[in-house]
């Protein structure tokens, strides 16, 4: 039988309800052609995320950020701007600021961008400011010809976002409500752990998929199953969406599988599940915890008898891990309980960012076109966390291999899947994927939204 028979085109059916059984196909992942509009109808029009603010911290700092053919300056032009230009020389296009060899990226602090070919020059605000023999133009050479093109720049969560669409809305507006909601865990005071690069043989999607849903956890980390059952729901939030735990009982609903399942872990002693399950994040994830957690964790055994309830248990670690931090300069947001629940476990920001957000740190995924190749990207990722301030590591990108030693276990088991799905997904017996309806609606989201920017390709329900 072949189950493409049984999707009709002729009854498309408009995709309102996302808990339906849905199914799309794969064009977006492994097609040239639509990979090559992605640039025009997607990445030209969207807010990325460009960077850090940490990144730039001087006036003359300046990073690059490329995708696809585009590349970007973003450059701090005073104690409180930043702006953005294209990264090209306005004389015969050159581009102007290179990436170094062996990186995908260039970052450091100039107060002109001199270009390499002809010495056209332009300052901080992206005005040429020295032309060789400007006399031979014959005086049209002005500064609007001649200045780098702007390109739209905001913060918003201590990242820097771009936009190449001089048209498009607000920052603020295109992440809502994902901003309200997140808010309050006040991002822009976190700094980098760490952060790693590389090029993957799979589509940026395909990356991006590998860490937007918990229902791979049992298939792909089964180690980390002795902490829960990690069922969970998963919501459209407009153009993003966000998932979280829940209970398959529905008595329980999601804020007691939350707490309960997840924080304390399964087993009799809530005390040593805690301490075990925060080592084994450090060591196998070296992220989604911090160290003064797993301190905390580690005293739970010293500090509580045996038979506390986990509920206390839990709630005598984070005022632990509160304190200590207090004591070492690292305040804790204020939560409100209720955002709290409803902001969940993970989030997908359209189209290419997601991570899962805590309160004193975050762990980041990134992925990206490499070139106009469907079958390629760049893809990152990065732990942020709380420090005393001028405590904050030195980082860079650091290019690693895709290998359990640069990546630790849990992404290097992750890892194992993405090369392989792109590699099922070119093969002819592949009938389209087919998403949970219930636990992967932040897939089926993302496939709506990708269909609504390219005109092409919606997720379709399954007929019986
Ligand atoms: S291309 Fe830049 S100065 Fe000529
Ligand atoms: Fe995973």
């Amino acid at each position: 039988m072949n189950k493409k028979a049984d999707i009709n085109p002729d009854k498309v059916i408009p995709v309102e309800d996302l808990s339906e059984p849905l199914t799309y196909g794969v064009e977006a992942f492994t097609c040239p052609e639509y990979a090559r509009e992605e640039g025009d109808k997607i990445w030209s029009k969207v807010w990325q995320h460009a960077g850090r603010v940490e990144e730039i911290p001087e006036v003359g700092n300046f990073i690059t950020y490329d995708v696809m053919d585009d590349s970007i300056i973003i450059v701090r032009t005073g104690p409180d701007t930043l702006k953005a230009f294209y990264n090209v020389c306005s004389h015969r296009g050159r581009q102007l600021v290179d990436t170094p060899e062996g990186a995908h990226s260039a970052c450091g602090r100039k107060q002109n961008f001199v270009c390499g070919y002809h010495g056209w020059t332009y300052n901080l605000e992206g005005k040429c400011t020295r032309i060789l023999d400007q006399d031979d133009w014959k005086g049209c050479l002005n500064d609007e010809r001649t200045q780098l093109g702007e390109v739209k720049v905001d913060t918003w969560g201590g990242w820097i976002w771009i936009n190449m669409n001089p048209d498009c809305e607000p920052l603020v507006e295109y992440l809502m409500p994902a901003s309200d909601l997140l808010n309050q865990f006040e991002f822009e005071d976190m700094r980098y752990h760490w952060r790693q690069y590389v090029v993957f043989d799979c589509n940026w999607k395909t990356a991006l998929e590998a860490f937007m849903e918990p229902y791979h956890v049992e298939g792909t980390h089964p180690q980390l199953c002795v902490y829960g059952d990690f069922y969970a729901w998963s919501k459209a939030q407009g153009l993003h969406g966000n998932d979280g735990f829940d209970s398959k009982d529905p008595e329980e609903g999601d804020s007691a599988a939350t707490t309960t399942v997840t924080r304390t872990g399964k087993g009799p002693d809530a005390r040593k599940m805690i301490a075990q399950m925060q080592n084994e994040f450090w060591d196998t994830i070296r992220g989604s915890t911090t160290p003064t957690l797993v301190n905390a964790a580690n005293r739970l055994v010293d500090e509580l008898p045996e038979d506390t309830p986990p509920h206390e248990v839990h709630e005598h670690w984070y005022e632990s891990a509160k304190r200590d931090d207090a004591a070492r300069g690292v305040v804790w947001p204020t939560i409100d309980p209720d955002k709290l629940a409803k902001a969940g476990l993970a989030w997908h920001i359209f189209p290419n960012m997601s991570f899962i957000p805590g309160l004193t740190f975050l762990l980041g995924y990134r992925a990206r076109p490499y070139g106009g190749d469907p079958n390629k990207c760049i893809f990152e990722a990065y732990a942020l966390e709380r420090y005393p301030q001028g405590e904050e590591p030195k980082t860079e990108w650091v290019y690693a291999e895709p290998t359990e030693e640069k990546w630790r276990k849990v992404l290097a088991q992750d890892f194992s899947n993405m090369a392989a799905v792109q590699k099922g997904m070119r093969n002819r017996g592949f009938r389209g994927a087919l998403p949970n309806p219930h636990q992967e609606q932040k897939i089926t989201n993302f496939h709506r939204n990708l269909a609504r920017f390219m005109g092409k390709g919606s997720p379709r329900v399954i007929e019986d």
